[in-house]
C-alpha cells in the first residue's frame, strides 16, 4: 500500500524531537525553532521551568522568540504582554485591569517539553505512551559526555538517517577523514528487527581501516560495531574496542521542513578511554559530519520518497545498503501501525 508523503510529518508530531541544546538556553533564555513546519518558541525561566509554545503573540503576532524573561515570565518584545511558564497571559500593560476573559483568550498554545541528554526535546502532539529511548551511557557520570554543535542539513531527515546507516561510503565520501584508509567492501553484518516495532539493530565486527599509506589510530582500529535505530529517527552507534574501551554516538535529525533537518548529536566515551583527547574526537566528528552533510545536500530529491520505487530505495541496492533499506521498510511498518491504531494524527502544517 502506498503511503502519503505527508504521513511521516503527521506521525512525527507525537514523537520527542530535540530543538536546542540546554546550554543554549542558559539560566533564563528564549529561542525559536521550526519543528515539523511549526514555528515554536522555547523559554527557560529563572526557576528552571520550561515553556514550548507557538512562536506567535496572541496580540499582534510578534515573534515571542524575540522576547525576554523577566521575573518568571516571558515578555513579548512588541507591547510587553506577559506569559507564565504554563503559557497563561498574566499581564497586558496597556490595560489597567485586564478582564479575565481577555487573559484567557490570550493563553498560548503550549506543547510538551523536557530536557534530557543536555538537549531540550519537544512533542507537538501530547502522547504519554511515546518516550525517549534510554541511553544509560549519556547519564553515567563516569563516562565523558560531549555534545556536538547542532548541524543544519538542507536535506530531508530520512536522507540523514540513511546516510548514518550507510556502510559503503567511507572510502569515498570521507576522502579526507575516515576514507584515507577505508575499504569499500563491508564485513557481513547481523541485522535484528525488534518484534515490538520499535526499531532494529546491526552488529558487525569492523576490521581495522588500514592501508599501506595509513596506519589505523584507535578510532580506526578493529572493533565491534553496533548500530541501533529507535524509530523514527533516534540512531546510535556503539563501538567496542579490543582493550574494553567503548564509545557511543547518537544522531537525531530533527525535521524542520520536509527538505531540511538539524542534526543533534553527541558522543560518550567510557571511563579512562585510551585514545585521542575527547575534544579532538569531537573536532574529528565535526569534519566527518560535514562530509556527510555535503553528500546529503547533493542527493536528488532532497528527501527519500516514502514509497519504494525504481531508481529510488528498494531496488538498486548492494549488501552494504541492507541496513538503510531495513530502515525504510521498518519506518513504513511503523507509520502504518500508527495509522492503523487509529491514533489521532493531526494534519501537519503547510508542506515545505
Ligand atoms: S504583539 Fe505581543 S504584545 Fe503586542
Ligand atoms: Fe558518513
Amino acid at each position: 500500500m502506498d503511503l502519503t508523503e505527508d504521513l511521516p510529518f503527521q506521525v512525527l508530531r507525537r514523537t520527542w524531537q530535540p530543538v536546542a541544546l540546554s546550554r543554549e538556553l542558559g539560566p533564563a533564555g528564549v529561542i525559536g525553532f521550526r519543528l515539523l513546519n511549526t514555528d515554536i518558541v522555547v523559554a527557560r525561566f529563572e526557576d528552571g521551568s520550561l515553556l514550548a509554545a507557538d512562536d506567535v503573540c496572541p496580540h499582534k503576532g510578534a515573534r515571542l522568540s524575540r522576547g525576554t524573561i523577566l521575573a518568571g515570565e516571558l515578555q513579548c518584545p512588541y507591547h510587553g504582554w506577559r506569559f507564565d511558564p504554563a503559557g497563561a497571559c498574566t499581564n497586558i500593560p496597556s490595560l489597567l485591569n485586564p478582564p479575565s476573559d481577555k487573559l484567557e483568550l490570550s493563553h498560548l498554545n503550549a506543547y510538551a517539553v523536557q530536557e534530557r541528554y543536555g538537549m531540550v526535546w519537544v512533542q507537538l502532539e501530547r502522547n504519554a505512551d511515546v518516550r525517549l529511548p534510554d541511553v544509560p551511557e549519556f547519564e553515567n557520570p563516569r563516562w565523558t559526555y560531549l555534545l556536538g554543535p547542532p548541524t543544519p542539513f538542507r536535506s530531508g531527515w530520512r536522507r540523514e538517517v540513511e546516510n548514518y546507516l550507510d556502510m559503503t561510503h567511507f572510502a569515498f565520501a570521507h576522502g579526507t577523514t575516515l576514507g584515507k584508509a577505508a575499504d569499500s567492501v563491508v564485513p557481513p553484518m547481523k541485522i535484528t528487527v525488534f518484534d515490538d516495532g520499535s526499531g532494529f539493530q546491526m552488529d558487525a565486527p569492523f576490521p581495522a581501516l588500514e592501508s599501506p599509506h595509513e596506519q589505523p589510530g584507535k578510532l580506526q582500529s578493529a572493533h565491534g560495531r553496533q548500530q541501533r535505530c529507535w524509530l523514527p529517527n533516534f540512531t546510535t552507534i556503539r563501538q567496542t574496542f579490543g582493550d574494553g574501551d567503548a564509545r557511543v554516538l547518537v544522531h537525531v535529525p530533527t525535521p524542520v521542513t520536509r527538505e531540511e533537518c538539524v542534526v543533534f548529536w553527541s558522543l560518550a566515551l567510557s571511563p579512562g578511554f585510551d585514545g585521542p583527547a575527547p575534544e579532538d574526537q569531537l573536532e574529528f566528528a565535526i569534519r566527518v559530519l560535514d562530509e556527510d552533510r555535503t553528500m546529503c545536500e547533493n542527493q536528488v530529491p532532497r528527501e527519500i520518497p516514502i514509497n519504494p520505487s525504481k531508481g529510488g530505495w528498494g531496488v538498486l541496492v548492494t549488501p552494504g545498503d541492507t541496513l538503510a533499506n531495513t530502515f525504510q521498510k521498518c519506518l513504513r511498518k511503523y507509520l502504518q501501525a500508527v495509522q492503523a491504531g487509529g491514533e489521532s494524527v493531526k494534519e501537519s502544517r503547510a508542506a515545505a
